[in-house]
């Protein structure tokens, strides 16, 4: 291994990450998301199993189309149809790779396969032999690796390599390993797994112990040169290692790592906003790199310190992440130019003039209601959802939210060019608005997540709803963001019903009136 080894990044935000309970992302989300993570210089992105569902073959078959600077990857069991599915998902991708996994501990063996160690070995090699004559690139999973036994594991490794696979994944699919257990593990396997030269040695971790990082990093240290990750450390359970927290500990420890990785650092925080406002999973204040307290310094002590020399309690710059320092804040005055130069400054492009206009005209609309406008508010404006287009917008609404009385509003829509207008009551100012809409819409949607995070502080801040509603098995996600909680829920709730109205797949598309 050489000081310039490349350690590769595979993202799973869009597979294991969206198996998080309640983590759900419509196709122009993941899109947005993939778009983001191929911004990132993610060298392979697992953007879904298609198998799966329809839902999931369509994203990974528009991933495949519109992202073409990173590697997609399709997920399937060791199965013919699941592997011809995802080569199917993949064919218009410029760089693919088929992922395939079969479980290798006793106790996924016997009890969820049923099936016998050699019954395994036959199914693993049957499988990459079928994605290799499908897909250029092949990647094999020993699921539950971590809990395998060594020589059987070794042994189903060393048939996969010949069968073609040329990335091998290591999970601790459990989160049960011990950082220097699984560093160890890794070490061995490569150096007792003939072929183990053929291959690039992954792992793939799950948080359950809090580990997952942990036990990542230290199979780097032992010779894995591709890290298995998601943005926020989403992901089943507990999650997966945090993308950002393998990036900047190999970038910040670069005396302990001898590698590194192609990711453009400066745009982890705007892909961290991202994921967690399209998933309403807010990150924790204290979140290493993430958290919003991750560069803040409260102490006296370290405030001095800080002062008079960075270093002294900072080992990476705000900067580097993507943060910007003695930022500028924009307010009502601010014209066209310093929204330019702060877009510049946050790395945000836009397609055209128009949607340059369109987000000048919200950015106003904002500045008129908020006194100081901060980046994180530009980030939201830019990643927001084109509104204008949407069939159902609000004209105007009021809420009465009385201690004595129960919450009522009223709700003046536009449907389609035409006014329609409805009043409730509700449990709360929110479920008031809601049931108002649902008046105005002849098919019942059921909603199952409803969240608001604060995007800067301070009363005056736009609060950030998303929510989740389900019409027929389609899931979709709504967002709005307003400087009035009540508004921002009632546009991230319109997001929603708009979606599902114009989804072709969904039969039921009629409102009132129409
Ligand atoms: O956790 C796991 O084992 C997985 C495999 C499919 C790689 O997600
Ligand atoms: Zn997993």
């Amino acid at each position: 291994m050489s000081d310039t080894d490349n350690l590769i990044i595979f993202d799973t935000t869009l597979r294991d990450g969206e198996q998080s309970p309640g983590a759900s992302m419509d196709i122009e989300e993941k899109i947005q998301i993939a778009n983001a993570l191929s911004d990132l210089n993610v060298d392979v992105i697992e953007a879904g199993f298609p198998i799966a569902s329809n839902g999931d073959f369509t994203a990974v078959q528009e991933i495949a189309k519109t992202i073409k600077n990173s590697r997609i990857c399709a997920l399937a069991r060791a199965l013919e149809k699941d592997i011809l599915r995802a080569a199917d998902a993949l064919k218009d991708a410029k760089y693919s790779r088929i992922h395939t996994f079969i479980a290798t501990s006793p106790i996924h063996m016997e009890m969820k396969l049923k099936m016998t160690p050699e019954q395994v070995i036959e199914n693993a090699v049957k499988a990459v032999t079928i994605a290799k004559n499908n897909a250029e690139d092949v990647e094999f999973s020993p699921e539950d690796a971590g809990r395998s036994d060594f020589r059987f594991l070794c042994n189903i490794i060393e048939k996969v390599i010949d069968a073609g696979a040329t990335t091998i994944n290591i999970p601790d699919t459990v989160g049960y390993n011990m950082p220097h257990q699984f560093g160890e593990l890794i070490k061995k396997i490569i150096a007792n797994v003939p072929n183990s030269s053929q291959a690039i040695f992954s792992v793939h971790c799950h948080n359950d112990l809090g580990l997952a990082v942990s036990n990542s990093l230290s199979s780097v240290l032992h010779g894995a040169r591709q890290v298995e990750c998601t943005i926020n450390g989403l992901g089943e359970r507990a999650g997966n290692a945090a993308l950002e927290e393998i990036v900047m500990t190999v970038k910040t420890r670069r005396d302990v790592f001898s590698c590194d990785t192609r990711i453009d650092t400066k745009k982890i925080m705007n892909c961290s906003r991202l994921v967690s406002s399209i998933t309403g999973f807010p990150v924790q204040p204290n979140k290493a790199i993430v958290g919003k307290n991750a560069f803040a310094h409260e102490s006296g002590i370290h405030q001095d310190g800080i002062i008079k020399s960075r270093e002294t309690y900072e080992i990476m710059k705000a900067e580097d992440i993507g943060l910007v320092s003695n930022s500028l804040v924009l307010g009502k005055h601010s014209g066209r130019n310093a929204l330019k130069q702060k877009m510049a400054q946050l790395n945000i492009q836009s397609d055209s003039d128009d949607s340059f206009n369109d987000l000048f005209d919200r950015f106003k609309e904002l500045a008129d209601k908020k006194h100081e406008i901060y980046d994180e508010d530009i980030i939201r404006l830019s990643n927001n959802i084109q509104l204008s287009g949407e069939d159902i917008q609000l004209i105007e609404m009021s809420v009465t939210s009385d201690s004595s009385k129960k919450p009522f509003a009223k709700i003046k829509l536009n449907i389609k060019g035409e006014e329609f207008q409805s009043s409730s009551e509700g449990d709360g100012a929110v479920d008031a608005a809601y049931n108002a809409i649902n008046h105005l819409i002849d098919f019942n949607v059921e909603l199952k997540l409803y969240s608001v995070n604060n995007i800067t502080s301070g009363t005056d801040a736009q609060g950030e709803v998303t929510v989740r509603v389900v019409k027929d098995d389609v899931i979709v996600n709504g967002h709005g963001a307003d400087t009035d909680i009540v508004k921002a829920s009632v546009l991230a709730y319109l997001n929603a019903i708009n979606k599902i109205f114009q989804n072709p797949n969904l039969e039921t598309k009629k409102l009132s009136g129409i």
